[in-house]
């Protein structure tokens, strides 16, 4: 298994925070942002990383994470050059996916549950991670059946679907390349993820698994505020990195 950390973006809610800096190196506590969701990817043993970033803080990503060797993995870098869609990630990764599968996470997304056993358990397919949540208009929605298989995923829905929400992780096979490059931009002009998973559940290849644990999308000053609370109480002993 490959990991991906997307951590592009211009971060405009959070100005004029990250008017010098990058939103996912904002501190969290004691850490950076983005040693959050590389905790989730290695922990999970993953060891070979892409760390994707956009051009204007490049070089403060390699500043402060260089090869990965002080963590035991292998970094490698690529530049997503505009903000055009999360799913844009495996066409920048196509060569680095390869033939493996992949694990994507945000450079935004701090989970606290462990996800060793899905990731090391996931053979093809796709598998993704819903969260029962209070605000559902500003995610990704999962609608389920009375069995709690999922029926279909809306992207910020304005009608009120369900209340759980897709987290920023992803688990795919090298299959997502090849969707990724056939998506069309969406109406805000990007390549939407979850177009990528309503794909694989369409071909009934999509297992949508709760995540029990606390999780925030860190990108508004609320969350971040939150995130930090978190980190300190909860998550500070059981990081690796
Ligand atoms: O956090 C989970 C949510 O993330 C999901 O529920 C949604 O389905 C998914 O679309 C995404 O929604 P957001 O509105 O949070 O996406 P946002 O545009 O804020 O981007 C998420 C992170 O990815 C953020 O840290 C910036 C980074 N990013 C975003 C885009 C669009 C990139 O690195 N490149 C991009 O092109």
């Amino acid at each position: 298994m490959r990991g991906i950390i997307l951590s592009g973006g211009s971060g405009t809610r959070l100005r004029p925070l990250t008017k010098i800096t990058s939103k996912q190196l904002l501190p969290i506590y004691n850490r950076p942002m983005i040693y959050y969701p590389l905790n989730t990817l290695i922990k999970a043993g993953i060891k070979e990383i892409l760390i994707i970033v956009s051009p204007e803080r490049a070089g403060d990503y390699l500043n402060l994470l260089g090869s990965g060797r002080q963590f035991g993995v292998k970094f490698t870098y690529e530049i997503q050059d505009k903000p055009e869609g999360l799913a844009q990630a495996f066409i920048i990764g196509e060569n680095f996916i390869d033939d493996e599968n992949v694990a994507m996470v945000l450079g935004d997304n701090i989970f606290a549950d462990d996800f060793s056993k899905d990731i090391n358990n996931f053979k093809s397919g796709a598998k993704i991670f819903a969260k029962k949540v209070s605000d559902p208009k500003r995610f990704g929605v999962v609608k389920f059946d009375e069995n709690m298989k999922a029926q279909e995923i809306v992207e910020k829905p304005q009608e009120y679907l369900s209340d759980y929400a897709v987290t920023g992780l992803y688990i795919y096979d090298s299959k997502v390349v090849d969707i990724a490059k056939n998506l069309k931009p969406s109406d805000r002009g990007e390549l939407e993820i979850t177009d990528i998973n309503n794909h694989y559940l369409k071909n009934d290849k999509l297992s949508v698994a709760k995540v029990e644990g606390e999780w925030l999308d860190a990108g508004t000053f609320d969350s971040l505020f939150t995130a930090q609370k978190l980190a300190k109480e909860k998550l500070n002993d059981k990081l690796v990195i």
